[in-house]
């Protein structure tokens, strides 16, 4: 299937100064679904699209994409799908995750992810950001010697999990304005 989103955000058009969606949103042949995509890829297109620097298969019309840009708690520059310098040159920074979560109020996780995924919408509106974007970081905090515990929820997996519910549903808005991706899974701590 084709993410149904795109056509949301187009449908949507009429309300928001939108930029139209170009990497998901045109089907190359309409009754293709995504698993018959892959199978015409070789295997070395398809391992050009393994890392966040997607590479494009000009023959299948797919463009070049990059995946990496970063809204852990704000539109944050070290990701390579971000720029500041456009028209817009700066975004919103809320306080590091394990603060936020501090608050215990998941109606305020929800309205930061909401405020940065505008931002974030707005950002690719002007050309200065992809769709997708790396957040949030739900590694369960295990260990404080590991250098990255302020970007998770915490040590508890309710909160980290009540935290992610919310801060997607408000990132993606109800008709998903840009894609948040769930981080890391696996990362080592201590
Ligand atoms: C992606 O990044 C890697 C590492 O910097 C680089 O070797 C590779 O050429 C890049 N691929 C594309 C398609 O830009
Ligand atoms: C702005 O950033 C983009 C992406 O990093 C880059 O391609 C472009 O050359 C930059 N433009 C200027 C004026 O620096
Ligand atoms: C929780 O956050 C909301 C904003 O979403 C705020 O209005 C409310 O006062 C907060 N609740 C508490 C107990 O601080």
């Amino acid at each position: 299937m084709w993410p149904k989103w795109p056509r949301c955000l187009w449908a949507a058009g009429g309300l928001h100064p939108l930029r139209a969606p170009t990497h998901f949103a045109i089907p190359l042949f309409p009754s293709v679904t995504e698993l018959t995509l892959v199978s015409l890829l070789t295997l070395r297109e398809k391992i050009q699209q393994l890392s966040n620097n997607a590479s494009g298969v000009p023959r299948l019309g797919i463009p070049a994409y990059e995946w990496w840009s970063e809204s852990l708690h704000g539109i944050a520059r070290n990701g390579p799908g971000v720029s500041f310098n456009g028209t817009l040159g700066a975004a919103t920074i809320f306080p590091q995750v394990i603060v936020i979560t501090t608050s215990f109020n998941r109606s305020l996780w929800f309205k930061i992810g909401s405020a940065i995924g505008v931002e974030a919408r707005a950002m690719y509106n002007v050309g200065q950001a992809v769709l997708t974007f790396w957040a949030p970081n739900i590694n369960i905090l295990r260990e404080p010697r590991w250098g990255r515990g302020q970007e998770t929820p915490g040590e508890d997996p309710m909160v980290a999990s009540a935290y992610a519910i919310e801060f997607v549903r408000g990132f993606q808005g109800e008709s998903v304005r840009s894609s948040s991706q769930l981080r890391h899974g696996f990362e080592k701590q201590g």
